[in-house]
């Protein structure tokens, strides 16, 4: 299988990093540093690549640089995507991108070819969190493993502005809602197809990694759609629940409320697991994330592992990284702590500090 894989990185005025140049290694990297040196920020770097975006709640021009006028992230990637290179520049006007040298328009295909995977705190909001977290994890996801899924995500999404828009007005008229309705169904009915082949193909891996790193018993991940069904279901119920849409002033039904539930020996994750538990589930379904994109992209997907050993356990960890080594995949993992990561062999570490890396 081929993978993504990172031959090389240079960073301009990214953040604390003013000017970097690396070669990482086709498995695993270690970034390790002390507290507030830009371990974070130099995976966040890797992830605007293949995502462009942050997982931060960072506008783009908190990116650049204190005081720099733009900022420059440039990956050449290697192995499946053999020779291509990514470059964006951002600055306070806009973004601009360019692959192999060429302004590119980005569909959804680019992001189907460069699957990446991140591992940060702050996605313990995907089991703490309300369903917003959990639809969140579900829709990045799709947007890297279905061609088709951002279109869809964003035709609903225009729908339900407009439907909302009219469900406002008074006197309500229920004729105009139709046309938008329509579109809410059908685009609405691909969101749940698409998410539905997504769960049922990561549930068994997250079962999997769960047993493997936790061993705390019978977990699931099971999808909860708000409306179960297709398009004439979701007309349906759009049809149901007009008058109290329109006391509310919104749309109820419909994907955008959808859920999804982790469960450990049959108790909700969310209100019965342990911290080191909840870090447990977000891993494992971050790792299923992993293996299902692997099978919808044709390539194993780069994974970041942000500050993944904090809160887990010695057993957990020892366990967590016997399964990472038998994924295969380019890995790049931060730490405070380079004793926690047992990797033997196949890794590259790099040492950060106030922004600058040095390679041990
Ligand atoms: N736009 C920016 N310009 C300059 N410095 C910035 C900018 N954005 C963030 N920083 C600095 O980057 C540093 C944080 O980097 P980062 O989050 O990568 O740390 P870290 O090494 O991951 O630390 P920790 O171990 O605590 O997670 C902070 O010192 C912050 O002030
Ligand atoms: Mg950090």
């Amino acid at each position: 299988m081929g993978r993504v894989q990172l031959d090389e990185l240079s960073l301009v005025d990214f953040r604390n990093i003013r000017s970097l140049t690396i070669k990482p290694s086709p498995r695993f990297n270690i970034v390790s540093g002390r507290n507030g040196m830009g371990k974070t920020n130099l995976l966040e770097s890797i992830y605007i690549i293949g995502s462009m975006r942050s997982f931060r709640q960072s506008r783009r021009v908190d990116m650049l640089r204190r005081g720099a006028k733009e900022t420059r992230i440039r990956g050449r990637f290697g192995d499946i995507c053999a020779g291509m290179v990514c470059e964006i520049t951002m600055g306070h006007e806009g973004r601009q991108v360019k692959i192999d040298g060429k302004g590119a328009h980005l569909d959804g295909r680019y992001f189907h070819a460069l699957p990446m995977v991140i591992f940060h705190p702050g996605n313990l909001a995907i089991v703490q969190g309300g369903p917003e977290a959990r639809r969140r994890f579900l829709d990045r996801a799709l947007f890297q493993a279905e061609i088709s899924y951002q279109e869809a995500y964003r035709s609903y999404g225009k729908a339900i502005a407009n439907r909302n828009r009219i469900l406002k007005t008074r006197p309500l008229d229920k004729r105009a809602l139709d046309p938008f309705d329509e579109q809410l169904a059908s685009h609405g009915a691909q969101i749940v197809m698409m998410r539905e082949r997504l769960v049922i193909s990561m549930s068994p891996l997250f079962e999997e990694a769960m047993e493997r790193i936790g061993g705390d018993g019978q977990s699931r991940m099971t999808y909860r759609p708000k409306v179960e069904g297709g398009f004439d279901e979701i007309m349906c119920a759009l049809r149901e629940t007009i008058e109290k849409d329109s006391a509310k002033g919104y749309t109820t039904a419909g994907p955008h409320a959808d859920d999804l539930v982790f469960e450990v020996n049959g108790l909700d994750a969310r209100k019965f697991a342990s911290q080191g538990q909840q870090r447990t589930i977000v891993l494992a379904a971050k790792i299923a994330e992993t293996g299902s994109l692997e099978k919808s992209t044709g390539r194993t997907p780069l994974l970041l592992l942000d500050d993944v050993s904090s809160e887990l356990d010695r057993d957990r960890n020892r366990h967590l990284f016997d399964f990472l080594a038998g994924l295969g995949g380019q890995v790049f993992i931060t730490t405070t702590h380079v004793d926690h990561i047992p990797i033997e062999g196949d890794r590259i570490d790099f040492f950060v500090e106030n922004g600058s890396i040095a390679v041990n």
